[in-house]
């Protein structure tokens, strides 16, 4: 019973968005594309619609939700002021992949916001997820449209896999294009602090607003906790183990081999040519990490458990957009090689 439209970036089908638009307005949740990820989208107003979203998801009510709105111009009705350097990062970053961390005016449903004060605001660069929040008018509540704990999807298909059925609608706009989830900086500190690494690199916001702080708590230390109450859950799982490995992948993988594992390998193009195995999965270049974000999610999704007992990827460093790929590989694996 769930609604399928394929629409394309160039020309919108206006009868799938009008439909779209009608069920979110209608209190009924939605997959949509962003530039990042898909979203399963909720009306942020409707305390109903929005339980939605967390039902489909199985996703714990403690982790709050960023509402997604198609024009600066909405944020007045959201949030209580906008300081200075939230501004220099809107002008700079949005529409784009980047989650701005506001006071809340308490606009929202409770449910939204897993009971803080603040609220995050993203307003998505994707034509197609902008042109729907154009038409429905609302601010929207969307997480990933993911089963809680496995990779974010970046594919239609992703999201029918997990989602089918369980929810009203799933919009088809493409593969994603940045393929990891939007920079959350929450600006209700003096000093903005960098609370998930994301689309937008701490570099880049670095060179438009100055300082910027990284939260303590994503270096996974044992005294800070992360402070986006989301990034303490297991996440983006694959279905089988899966181990970052930092070097000799091809001997790690044969010794593996010769214990009984069917070992699975995820590598770049540049590494994937150097090794000998059946089941390697190709991930974007060494030469421009951007493509390594970009089919990420995918390749973790790609090795089924019926096909592989174990998952070996190739580890980058934490500079610009490696930061966030080494972030989300860290939250996945289960261990280090
Ligand atoms: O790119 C994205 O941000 C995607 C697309 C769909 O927009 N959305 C997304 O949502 O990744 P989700 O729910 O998977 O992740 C939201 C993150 C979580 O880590 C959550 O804890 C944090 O943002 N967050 C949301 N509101 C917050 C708040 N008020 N204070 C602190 N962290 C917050
Ligand atoms: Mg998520």
């Amino acid at each position: 019973e769930t609604k399928h439209w394929t629409v394309s970036q160039q020309s919108f089908d206006k009868k799938a968005m009008e439909e779209a638009a009608s069920l979110l307005s209608k209190g009924e949740a939605v997959a949509f594309p962003t530039e990042t990820v898909y979203g399963l989208g909720a009306d942020a107003t409707n305390e109903q619609a929005v339980q939605k979203i967390f039902e489909a998801k199985g996703r714990p009510s403690d982790n709050p939700l960023i509402v997604h709105v198609a024009d600066k111009d909405q944020l007045k009705d959201l949030v209580e002021d906008v300081p200075e350097v939230a501004y220099k990062l809107l002008e700079a970053f949005s529409p784009g992949p980047i989650t701005i961390i506001l006071k809340s005016k308490g606009a929202v449903a409770p449910n939204v916001s897993a009971g803080l004060d603040s609220i995050g605001i993203r307003i998505p660069s994707h034509p197609v997820g902008l042109r729907l929040l154009q038409e429905v008018a609302l601010p929207i509540a969307a997480p990933s449209a993911n089963i809680s704990g496995r990779p974010s999807p970046t594919k239609a298909e992703h999201v029918v896999h997990d989602l089918d059925g369980r929810i009203a609608g799933i919009m088809d706009g493409g593969p994603t294009g940045i393929g990891l989830e939007s920079t959350v900086v929450d600006c209700t500190e003096a000093v903005p602090v960098i609370l998930r690494p994301g689309g937008v690199t701490a570099e880049a916001i670095q060179e438009v607003i100055g300082t910027v702080m990284v939260d303590p708590g994503l270096a996974g230390g044992e005294k800070e906790k992360p402070k986006a109450p989301g990034m303490k859950y297991t996440h983006y799982a694959p279905e089988a183990p899966l181990y970052l490995v930092d070097e000799e992948m091809q001997q790690h993988a044969d010794k593996l081999t010769e214990a009984g594992e069917k070992v699975g390998i995820i590598a770049t193009e540049e590494l994937a040519q150097m090794l000998q195995s059946e089941r390697i999965q190709i991930c974007g270049s060494r030469k421009d990490l951007s493509t390594v974000a970009e089919h990420l999610y995918d390749a973790l999704r790609h090795f089924k458990k019926s096909d592989v007992s174990v998952i070996l990827c190739e580890s980058f460093e934490k500079h610009g957009v490696g930061a966030a790929i080494m972030n989300r590989l860290e939250k996945a694996a289960i261990g280090r090689i």
